[in-house]
C-alpha cells in the first residue's frame, strides 16, 4: 500500500505574552527573555497541517486539500488571527503560549475533524526560522 503524506500550510497573525504566573518578573524575564514584555509582541505564525493516508482509487486523493484547508480556517484561523493568544482566546486552555503549546492545542482541535486520513503532524512556524512539529500523544510515538 502507498502512504502518502499531504500538507496544508496556513498563516496567521496573533499577539502574545510567554509568562507564569508561579515565577517572578526576574525570572520570567530570564527564562522567556523579551518574549515576557509586559505589553506583548505579536508574530506571522504559520501553521502546517499533515495527514497520511493511503490514497483513495477513485479519486486519487488521501484527502481533498480543500477539506483539510477549510479545517485550518474554521478551527484556527478564526478563532486565532489577529487575536491575543493568551487574552482573546482560551484556544490554548490556560497554557503558556509557546510554540510547542500551540501545535498541541491545534493538533486538539484539528484531530477530531478528519476521517479520510490520519493526521500525521501539526508544525508551528513562530518565525521563518522557528519550527516546532508535534505528532500526537507520546505513547503514540513508534518503537525505534
Ligand atoms: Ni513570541
Amino acid at each position: 500500500m502507498a502512504l502518502v503524506f499531504i500538507s496544508k500550510r496556513l498563516g496567521f497573525c496573533a499577539a502574545h505574552r510567554l509568562y507564569n504566573p508561579k515565577f517572578d518578573d526576574a525570572t520570567n524575564e530570564r527564562i522567556f527573555g523579551p518574549c515576557a514584555n509586559a505589553n506583548s509582541h505579536g508574530h506571522n505564525y504559520e501553521v502546517e497541517v499533515t495527514v497520511a493516508g493511503v490514497p483513495n482509487p477513485d479519486t486519487g486523493m488521501v484527502m481533498n486539500l480543500v477539506d483539510l484547508k477549510a479545517l485550518l480556517v474554521t478551527h484556527v484561523f478564526e478563532v486565532l488571527d489577529h487575536r491575543h493568544l493568551d487574552l482573546d482566546t482560551d484556544f490554548l486552555g490556560g497554557r503558556i503560549s509557546t510554540a510547542e503549546n500551540l501545535a498541541i492545542a491545534v493538533w486538539e482541535k484539528i484531530e477530531p475533524h478528519v476521517h479520510e486520513a490520519t493526521l500525521y503532524s501539526v508544525e508551528i512556524f513562530e518565525t521563518p526560522t522557528n519550527r516546532v512539529t508535534y505528532r500526537g500523544p507520546a505513547e503514540q510515538l513508534d518503537a525505534p
